[in-house]
């Protein structure tokens, strides 16, 4: 079998003869062009497992290479190789369908770590090409939107581009997120998911980049950090508007480098890293209020997924919760009755697809001889949709200046005596109702509740979000 071979287009000499030696030596065949026009005629006659494009050359831009590349020979990565800080040109080649980039000056331990993960995307390895080599897809659900949605995800698992994915509480982003992992090159490596709204600023640095051995009182050992554990794999940055400003910057800088240092080493280490972030807020909207850095925003949002409400796809109801039934007691154990998906279908599913596992699973106790009737969904009724759809923020607005829960309080907690029926459920309900007790006394001033409940501002307002309490006019 004959080596991989790979295209340099380069008009600059030295760099050219650099990217071929390097290549040369990983083993691989290289063909070199000064100009589009020679790299087009190589590409017409050969197959190549990687395109490495300079941007500027003298007959045009490496872009339209890009966009050459990725509409006529869909299969081959095409990387770009970038001036120094213009995270510009970067962003624009990943956005036309670039698979990465490389900055100049060029390090050569980066730019064999870009060629390997090319040449595991092209031959094959892993979940390429595209969803149907893989596992079925986890993302349940055949709405057009549905569709749609596994489609872009089999595209975006080809390439490096650091992905943002939006969507409301529920809908299915970490599920997105994993699954673009699980059907890229990156396969076999670790996917790491980061919360980054729960984790105490003093110990950030830590937590992502590691730490030397007597770093700092209680540094005992050396440990790795989040980047490292991740390397070689996806690293999803959960609740990303979360993070504070002064990470923000180390963030990016990691981001740019490539490379991150643990806290007291004197070297950094190289780092490779597919990220992928995730946010139930707008950061388009922190950008602008200054709680979020423009530069990270736009090195983080260059390919955007927006996950869809279940509210907006309700066709997917019935094989979604087919499917959960299936996975909660086995196959065909369970049954929706008469009218349930009427019923389902016209509740608004503020918490998504994870409140209709809730529902379903809730339900399920009691349901006879496996089959759900009506009567045996728990559902919030206060928010039921209205038959026009109307948003649920409207509905809440309407409700008295009181802090507001939503959902609104499930069931009522059981007395002392009874068992919760599930547990998780019934602590959330507990802190919700101490929340919004410390809440009210202070008339609604977060730092005051903070203190009164013995946990930091940040830690409250984390709960607060993550069990959907909002404050009145936030
Ligand atoms: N399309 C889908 N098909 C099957 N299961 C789904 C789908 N979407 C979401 N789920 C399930 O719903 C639950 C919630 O999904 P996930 O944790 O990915 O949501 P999220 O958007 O990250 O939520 P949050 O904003 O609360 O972090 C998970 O159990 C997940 O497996
Ligand atoms: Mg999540």
């Amino acid at each position: 079998m004959s080596s991989p071979r790979i295209l340099v287009v380069d008009d600059e000499a030295d760099l050219r003869e650099l990217l071929e030696i390097t290549l040369l030596k990983m083993g691989l065949d290289v063909d070199s062009a000064e100009t589009l026009g020679q790299a087009r005629a190589f590409l017409a006659k050969g197959e190549y497992a990687l395109v490495l494009t300079d941007m500027r050359l003298p007959d045009g831009l490496g872009i339209e290479l890009v966009r050459e590349v990725t509409t006529l020979y869909k299969g081959t990565p095409i990387a770009v190789i970038t001036a120094y800080g213009s995270a510009e040109n970067a962003v624009v080649a990943l956005k036309a369908g670039a698979f990465d980039y490389v900055t100049k000056p060029v390090a050569l331990d980066q730019l064999r770590i870009m060629v390997q993960s090319a040449l595991r995307v092209s031959t094959g390895q892993a979940g390429q090409p595209g969803p149907a080599a893989g596992a079925p897809s986890r993302l349940i659900g055949e709405s057009p939107a549905m569709q749609g949605l596994r489609a872009q995800i089999g595209r975006l698992a080809r390439s490096m581009a650091p992905i943002s994915i939006t969507g409301e509480s529920g809908s299915g982003k970490e599920l997105a997120a994993r699954e673009i992992h699980a059907q890229s090159s990156r396969a076999a490596k670790p996917f790491i998911a980061v919360n980054c709204g729960a984790i105490p600023e003093a110990l950030m640095e830590a937590e992502f980049f590691g730490y030397r051995k007597g770093a700092f009182t209680g540094a005992a050992e050396d440990r790795d950090g989040f980047f490292q554990a991740a390397n070689g794999g996806t690293l999803m940055l959960d609740e990303v508007a979360d993070l504070p400003l002064a990470m923000q910057v180390k963030l990016l800088r990691a981001i740019q480098e490539r490379r991150v240092r643990k806290i007291g080493a004197t070297a950094e280490e190289p780092v490779d890293v597919r990220l992928i972030s995730a946010t139930h807020q707008d950061l388009a909207k922190c950008v602008e209020t200054g709680k979020f850095r423009q530069d990270l925003f736009y090195r983080l949002n260059v390919i955007e997924l927006s996950l869809p409400p279940l509210r907006e796809r309700l066709d997917d109801l019935g094989v979604l919760a087919n499917a959960m039934l299936d996975r909660l007691v086995g196959p065909g154990q369970a049954t929706l009755g008469p009218q349930v998906l009427e019923t389902l279908a016209a509740y608004s599913f503020p918490g998504n697809v994870r409140e209709l596992e809730n529902v379903l699973e809730r339900a399920l106790a009691f349901a006879n001889d496996g089959v759900i009737e009506v009567g045996d969904l728990s559902l919030k009724s206060a928010r039921l949709a209205e038959p026009s759809s109307a948003p649920v923020a409207a509905a809440q607005a309407a409700e008295p200046p009181a802090p507001v829960a939503s959902p609104a309080p499930a069931a009522v907690p059981p007395a002392p005596d009874a068992l919760p029926n599930n547990l998780p459920e019934y602590l959330e309900q507990v802190e919700r109702d101490i929340i919004l007790r410390a809440l009210a006394q202070t008339q609604f001033n977060r730092t005051q509740a903070a203190q009164l409940l013995g946990i930091s501002f940040r830690q409250l307002r984390y709960q607060m979000q993550k069990l959907d309490i909002q404050a009145p006019e936030d």
